[in-house]
């Protein structure tokens, strides 16, 4: 037995945008190393499709962004299984764009969805959590957007910034607690994040590029719940997924922000396909 296996045997996880990309990946590891699975998805075919594959696993179908939603999932998880052992605050959606040519509209989206369904997760499930007798752990999808500066994604990196914030003050604030927390930042992962993307503007026009280079260059979702798994047994704080990419670009805006800020010019320039 792997050290992995025995880490999620016998364990109860929920995943939210469990669906597709790095959700469903999670839910097929957690499941693949004997957890119990919740698989929860604004779209319901495709969390059905995902728990139908597994062995021990629920679909449910919800909106993140719809606290009420959040704290039915939290009421069916806790009546059918009594506790939570990991739950995976993952859901969300892209989103760029010029600054100047952003939607205010677009901003409440990628809060309701990106930031609010992470504090809904953690609002309905943590009290519950808190009373349980065993250890738990709530690991939030946040991004490399959520450590160092991605310019024409201004709105989706501050959301995510936010997730970090909530997220590391949590686990300041649960320190003595049986609850723990790990902060997923993932990189350029090739999932259908691109094909979803919320744009506007003439960063729109970039949609086919963004997509071919996600297809062409992005590391696999498996790879990150992999990584995000093993760093969960070892009670790590952060999840850098790939590593060398994300901890490479917070290393250098935390030497110099100037220089990250050129870095990342030139990196999405190359994403988009965009003269700089
Ligand atoms: P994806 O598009 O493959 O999967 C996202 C899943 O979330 C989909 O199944 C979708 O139906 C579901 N979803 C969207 N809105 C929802 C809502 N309101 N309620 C419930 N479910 C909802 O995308 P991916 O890449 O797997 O994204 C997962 C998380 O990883 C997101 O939070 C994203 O911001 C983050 N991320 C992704 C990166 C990437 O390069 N793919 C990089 C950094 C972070």
């Amino acid at each position: 037995m792997s050290r992995l296996n025995q880490f999620c045997a016998g364990k109860v996880a929920v995943v939210t945008g469990a669906g597709s990309g790095i959700g469903r990946a999670i839910a097929q590891a957690l499941a693949l190393n004997g957890a119990r699975v919740h698989c929860a998805d604004i779209n319901g075919e495709a969390a059905a499709a995902v728990a139908a594959g597994l062995p021990d696993a629920q679909e449910h179908t919800l909106d993140v962004s719809d606290a009420a939603a959040v704290g039915a999932l939290a009421d069916a998880v806790y009546d059918r299984d009594r506790r939570v052992d990991l739950l995976f605050n993952n859901a969300g959606i892209g989103h760029a764009a010029l600054m100047a040519e952003t939607e205010l509209a677009d901003w409440r989206r990628l809060i309701d969805i990106n930031l609010m369904g992470v504090v809904h997760g953690v609002h309905a499930f943590l009290p519950r959590m808190l009373k349980q007798s065993t250890p738990s752990r709530i690991v939030n999808t946040a991004s490399g957007a959520g450590l160092f500066p991605h310019p024409r994604m201004a709105t989706y990196t501050a959301v995510k910034h936010a997730v970090v914030g909530l997220s590391t003050s949590l686990a300041a604030e649960l320190e003595d607690s049986k609850v723990g927390v790990t902060i997923l930042c993932p990189g350029i992962i090739n999932t259908a994040i691109t094909h979803h993307i919320v744009t506007s503007g003439e960063t729109s026009s970039y949609r086919a590029q963004a997509i071919a280079y996600y297809e062409k260059n992005g590391a696999s979702p498996d790879r990150v719940a992999h990584d995000l798994l093993n760093d969960v047994r070892r009670n790590k704080l952060f999840c850098l997924s790939p590593r060398t990419q994300v901890g490479v670009g917070w290393l250098l805006y935390r030497m110099s922000p100037r220089l990250a800020i050129a870095a990342m010019r030139g990196q999405i320039s190359k994403v988009l396909g965009v003269r700089d």
